[in-house]
Formats: structure tokens, C-alpha cells, sequence
């Protein structure tokens, strides 16, 4: 077999994905479903931070977040992002980039309803990223809504929802010894993958 195979990679980097993601799972490797997301500003600054990964949207890696948040501003003025896995357990890394949509509304909706009503209404109660007096105000905030929504489903609030990336490029890196790792890019070209070695 193959360094390729054996790696459980196929031809295809998003079936390769989500066996690395399962394997993650069955190693233990704790909130294996993190990663970073870069993005870029209007003056071309990057950022990174740390979300979670919530499966697959029509071939698109999907994550949810403040519309109004820094990091959705920058995607508004740069679709373009890349996306970060690190399985420390497994010495593993996944290097993914492409152009990042909202997903549409029933998506974050349905999404939305999944979620436990404390994380429903911090989503409301939080304006993500902005200026906060106290924590205190927050926990106000949280009050307020509790009391508003008693005895009630609770919306999905029109600044909150996901995106997906779809992948452009997708690089997986396996740890080996003496530093001679192995490292496969996939490249998209229209609709197909084509992969190639990197020197580590
Ligand atoms: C483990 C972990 C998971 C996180 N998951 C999310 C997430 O799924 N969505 C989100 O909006 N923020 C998440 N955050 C918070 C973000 O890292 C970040 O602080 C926040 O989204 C504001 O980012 P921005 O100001 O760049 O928009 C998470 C943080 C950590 C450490």
C-alpha cells in the first residue's frame, strides 16, 4: 500500500476529510471539531480565531458566528479565507482555503433549533466582539431575554447564522519521524481534485 492510502486519503480531499475528522474522534483528540479561520480586512490585515466546525454544507465546511462580528465583516470585503485543523494526538494538520457564502436562512435555522436554549440566547444576548461595560450587563441582557422568551421557542436572530467555505486548495500533513513528514496538496480545478506531494 501507499503512503496515500495508507493515510486513509482518496482521491477525493473531502471524503480524506472526513475520515481524518472520524479518526480524530476515535483518538480522543479533545475538540477534535476546532479550528482556526483566517480572514483578511479591507486594508488586508489578517486574523485568526478559533471556531467549531459543524459539518458539511453542499461540499462547503460550515461554522456559525455573529453576522455583525470582525470576522464577518472581513468576509464581506474578502470571501476568500483559509481554515486550520491541528490533531496534536495524531500529529496531524489539515490546511484548507476558498471562498466563504452565508448559508441560507432556513439553514441557520434549522442549525439554530439544534442548539441548547442557553447557547439561543447568548446568541441573541451578545453582540459579538463589541464594547461590554460589565459582565454584569451581560447577564442582564441574558435576564431580559429569558423573560421575553418564557414558555416560547426562541427565534433564530437575523444577525446570527452560519457560512461554508467552499475548499479550493486542501493540504494534509501527517507528523513522521525525523521530521521527513508527509504532506499531500489537493488542488481544485472546475470540478475535479487533482493532488500532489510537498516536500516537508
Ligand atoms: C474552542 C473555541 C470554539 C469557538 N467556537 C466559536 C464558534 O463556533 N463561533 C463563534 O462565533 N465563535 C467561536 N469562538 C470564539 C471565537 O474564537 C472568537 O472569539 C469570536 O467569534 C469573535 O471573533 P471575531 O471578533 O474575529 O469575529 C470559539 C472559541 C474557542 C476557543
Amino acid at each position: 500500500m501507499n503512503t496515500f492510502s495508507s493515510l486513509g486519503l482518496q482521491a477525493d480531499p473531502i471524503a480524506s476529510f472526513s475520515s481524518w475528522l472520524k479518526e480524530a474522534e476515535a483518538a480522543g483528540v479533545a475538540q477534535y471539531e476546532a479550528f482556526s479561520l483566517a480572514t483578511v480586512n479591507a486594508n488586508g490585515n489578517p486574523s485568526v480565531r478559533t471556531l467549531l466546525f459543524k459539518g458539511m454544507y453542499r461540499n462547503g465546511f460550515g461554522f456559525f458566528t455573529n453576522y455583525n462580528s470582525p470576522k464577518a465583516e472581513d468576509i464581506r470585503n474578502n470571501t476568500y479565507a483559509a481554515l486550520l485543523f491541528f490533531w496534536q494526538v495524531q500529529a496531524r494538520q489539515i490546511r484548507i482555503s476558498g471562498t466563504v457564502e452565508k448559508l441560507g436562512q432556513a439553514e441557520s435555522q434549522a442549525y439554530f433549533a439544534t442548539r441548547d436554549r442557553g447557547s439561543q440566547i447568548g446568541a441573541w444576548a451578545s453582540a459579538q466582539s463589541e464594547d461590554l461595560a460589565s459582565r454584569e450587563h451581560l447577564l442582564e441582557q441574558v435576564k431580559r431575554l429569558e423573560a421575553k422568551y418564557a414558555n416560547q421557542q426562541i427565534p433564530c436572530p437575523p444577525h446570527w447564522g452560519g457560512f461554508r467555505l467552499e475548499p479550493q486548495t486542501m493540504e494534509f500533513w501527517q507528523g513522521r519521524k525525523d521530521r521527513l513528514h508527509d504532506r499531500f496538496e489537493f488542488t481544485r480545478t472546475d470540478t475535479e481534485w487533482t493532488y500532489r506531494r510537498l516536500a516537508p
